[in-house]
């Protein structure tokens, strides 16, 4: 097999990575890579809620849509993300003054229309985003502000009437291994299941840095959420680490890597392996750590690393 898609399909996970839209418009090497190497695709940005309702009523459809012409053209399929998150929310809803009932209205029209808008295109849906702080207690938000925490319920059954067929994701990050935070939504997610809420699936990101230790209990971890009948999926996975990079922390980096994907690959459910980002020529990591940075697969100029091929490995061992 000649790409990580290929080699996910034989083990059984589809191996995606996050799309920068303005990247895939002015660069073929990356628009290349993107195409060929994966088998499933997510929108780093323009599905986002200040990307597709900066005016409020005014909906901006096109980037996104460009990225499901560009998944259908390459037989890729596509995580939707995010529906229901405290950041990168239009600046009419964050500076406006609304009462709660006015926001519930808001935040189900926001659902609806949006998933109705991408209806039978979308895999998988991020409905609900970091919904939860590092000690487990629920991130305070204006949805949890105003709504109180029913709006996580309320979310996915939303979601589900607008698009039944689309698989209904929780997705947050610092949940790799067991811990409070992971334990938290073990419960929540618990708690949804017994209430028939229309949830499939819990997203772990996986921002690692190498000079953290990676934790070494991922598939201990899935395996609680498998326990209970839902699906899992690695949704973000980078490693980043203090610049200057050197040959010891590239292959530290190719460890981490490899263990989230092993995690998911012992995990009977699974479903896909996603990396945010693929090339060191763009990514988040420096404008939000500074002095960090080449946290993806390939260089700058698209050569792979170490991690790279590790990713390879794992999955023809698989
Ligand atoms: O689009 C504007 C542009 O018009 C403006 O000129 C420019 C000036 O700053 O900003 C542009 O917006 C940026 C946006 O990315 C689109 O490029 C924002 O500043 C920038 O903050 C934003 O960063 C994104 C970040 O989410 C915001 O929280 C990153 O690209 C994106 O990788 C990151 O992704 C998140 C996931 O959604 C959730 N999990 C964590 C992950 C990493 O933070």
């Amino acid at each position: 097999a000649r790409t990580l898609g290929e080699l996910g399909r034989r083990a059984g996970v589809r191996i995606g990575t996050a799309v920068d839209m303005s990247a895939l418009a002015a660069d073929a090497p990356y628009r290349e890579k993107a195409a060929t190497e994966f088998s499933s695709v997510t929108p780093e940005n323009v599905m986002k809620w200040e990307a597709v309702e900066a005016v409020r009523g005014t909906y901006t459809w096109g980037p996104a849509d460009d990225l499901v012409d560009f998944a259908r053209d390459n037989h890729q399929l596509v995580r939707g993300h995010t529906l229901v998150w405290h950041s990168q929310l239009p600046g009419w809803l964050t500076s406006g003054s609304f009462t709660a009932d006015e926001l519930r209205d808001i935040l189900h029209r926001h659902i609806t229309d949006e998933v109705k808008h991408f209806k039978g295109h979308i895999w998988q849906w991020d409905v609900v985003n970091e919904a939860f702080n590092d000690d487990g207690t629920l991130r305070d938000s204006v949805w949890l502000r105003n709504l109180g925490p029913g709006y996580i319920a309320d979310a996915f059954r939303w979601a589900h009437e607008a698009d039944p067929k689309a698989e209904l994701y929780i997705n947050d990050y610092n949940i790799e291994g067991v811990n409070p935070k992971s334990t938290a939504l073990l419960a929540l997610v618990t708690e949804l299941k017994a209430q028939h809420v229309p949830i499939d699936g819990v997203g772990v990101q996986g921002h690692l840095a190498v000079q953290y230790p990676a934790p070494h209990d991922i598939a201990d971890n899935l395996a609680r959420f498998d326990a209970l009948g839902l699906d899992t999926a690695i949704t973000e996975a980078d490693v980043r680490m203090v610049m200057p990079a050197d040959a010891t922390k590239t292959e530290a980096q190719a460890e981490g890597y490899s263990v989230l994907l092993q995690g998911c690959l012992l995990t009977e459910h699974c479903t896909d392996f996603t990396v945010w980002g693929f090339t060191d020529k763009y990514s988040w990591v420096p404008n939000t750590f500074s002095g960090q940075g080449s946290a993806n697969l390939l260089t700058e100029d698209y050569r792979p690393k170490p991690a790279y091929t590790a990713l390879r490995q794992d999955l023809t061992l698989a």
